[in-house]
């Protein structure tokens, strides 16, 4: 039986202090609310419905529209009741009719993995259960509600951390946030539980309701506590970063690619990876990422929303920005590739060097301490040391950027300046040191630097000057 699920997510977290609501702290680089959905859609659930605040009205509609594949999902705003209870009555209308078994989420354990989500819904459903939750031992139970079991050992009631004595405290086994209710029990009991002191509903009270009524309310008990940690702070969202870091580390590591020191390596969900791949220390691959095979990436370099393909080379401290960067190419050390470049195959890219909106094409060089911006550079180009595109006039003539095109097998001189717009033709030489104002056509050789003239002996006869001022 495929579930009817609703996922709690319209608490502000308070405890985050934080402008954005904390179901949308990203967790390697995607929306905890967003990672929980995915997790679910594994499921097949026979719809989601999501429980949000009125504030977060358009992230929501965006996780919805871009997680559709798969169950429906609706939304549903909590706005007067209070708490974890207030919140499921919301969503009322989407589950009161259900014929499906209900399961229930907290929106902020994003860590929880659809492979423990169908055990527990068996577990549910071979019980024959009225509802059933899930229950935990975290090596530190601070803030979760404690599970309080009869003589008999089932469960009898929750109490939350906040109402508990210290005799409760005690108790090490807790409530994660994760039910299952068959339609009529959920019905029946979840009208009946009552506002604590702090005015919340809360959702927990329904279980010694269901056991008062006499309804089988069962427990299953998660062993890996890890997946159904909460995130209430930002310590434990970093907590759940680095679990998430480690899980997704240790999938590529699987997968033919090394990590030379995975406990630096920060892999978002989204990015993914060739084999024979090799990332070293402290290296950053952010958002839809890709790197192809044989690709290797060294020390301190961030690669964002780009991709890079097969047997290219990433020297450190490489800062590479929605960009591709084609078969065999060569990038840094200490590179700033910005968005919207490509570099072609076999180019190569070298220190401090800084591109923009820029392509450079196969096989063409641009090696040390240049700034090209919104030019485009033909196949076995060399672009000089020091080689500037002066793109920008403050806005004086041209809207925005100008642009620079250098053709093929063309070569530009250290030190020169292009001021753009400006064309340099296929087969053209620029003589270092120039200040390029005019196009230079093909098969042309472009000088425009004042001309050199060598004083001879001048020097010696300075001094001899010099001399004699201070003989007198
Ligand atoms: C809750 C449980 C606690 C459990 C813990 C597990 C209650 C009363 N307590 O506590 O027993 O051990 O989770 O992590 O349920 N939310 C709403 N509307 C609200 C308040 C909260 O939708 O008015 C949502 C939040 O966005 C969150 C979830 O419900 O995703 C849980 O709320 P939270 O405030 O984090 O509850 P805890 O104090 O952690
Ligand atoms: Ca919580």
């Amino acid at each position: 039986m495929s579930p009817s699920v609703v996922v709690l997510a319209a608490g502000i977290g308070e405890r985050m202090k934080s402008s954005l609501p904390k179901v949308l702290f990203p967790i390697a680089g995607v929306q905890a609310l967003r990672l929980v959905v995915r997790t679910l859609q594994k499921l097949n659930p026979s719809n989601i419905t999501l429980v949000v605040s009125p504030s977060m009205k358009e992230s929501v509609e965006s996780i919805v529209k871009d997680e559709k594949r798969g169950a429906n999902i609706d939304v549903a705003y909590q706005k007067t009741l209070k708490g974890t209870g207030g919140s499921l009555l919301s969503a009322k209308k989407n589950w009161t009719k259900s014929r499906e078994p209900i399961l229930v989420l907290n929106g902020d354990m994003p860590l929880v993995t659809s492979e423990t989500l169908r055990s527990f819904i068996d577990f549910h459903n071979e019980n024959n259960s009225e509802a059933t939750m899930v229950t935990i031992s975290p090596p530190d139970p601070k803030g979760y509600g404690r599970v309080v079991r009869g003589h008999s050992g089932d469960v009898t009631e929750i109490i939350e951390d906040v109402e508990a004595t210290p005799r409760v405290r005690d108790i090490t086994e807790v409530n994660t946030g994760c039910y299952i209710f068959d339609s009529k029990t959920l019905n029946a009991f979840l009208p009946k539980i009552k506002r604590s002191k702090g005015g919340e509903l809360y959702l927990t009270d329904i279980v010694s309701e269901i056991v008062r009524g006499r309804k089988k309310m069962k427990t299953f008990f998660a062993t890996n506590a890890e997946e159904f940690q909460g995130m209430n702070s930002r310590r434990e969202h970093s907590v759940l970063c680095r679990i998430m870091q480690r899980r997704i580390n240790n999938y590529w590591m699987e997968n033919g690619v090394s990590l030379l020191s995975p406990e630096t390596t920060w892999i978002d969900s989204d990015v993914k990876i060739g084999v024979d791949v090799i990332i070293s220390s402290n290296v950053h691959l952010v958002g839809k990422t890709s790197i192809g095979n044989r690709v290797v990436i060294e020390p301190n370099s961030i690669i964002r929303k780009s991709n890079i393909e097969a047997l290219c080379l990433i020297k450190a401290g490489s800062y590479i920005e929605e960009s591709l960067i084609k078969e065999n190419a060569q990038i840094g050390p200490f590179a700033r590739i910005r968005p919207n470049s490509r570099i072609g195959k076999g180019a190569k890219v070298g220190n401090f060097v800084e591109l923009k909106k820029t392509i450079l094409g196969d096989g063409s060089k641009a090696n040390h301490l240049s700034y090209l911006g919104d030019a485009t550079i033909g196949k076995d180009s060399n672009i000089g040391a020091g080689v500037i595109t002066c793109n920008y006039d403050g806005g004086l003539r041209y809207e925005g950027k100008a642009k620079s095109v250098v053709g093929d097998h063309a070569f530009v001189g250290s030190d020169v300046q292009l001021i753009a717009p400006i064309k340099i033709s296929d087969h053209a030489y620029v003589a270092s040191g120039s200040t390029i104002t005019a196009n230079v056509p093909p098969y042309t050789l472009a000088i425009a630097r004042a001309k050199q003239e060598n004083k001879i002996n001048f020097i010696k006869k300075l001094r001899k000057r010099k001399q004699r001022t201070y003989e007198k």
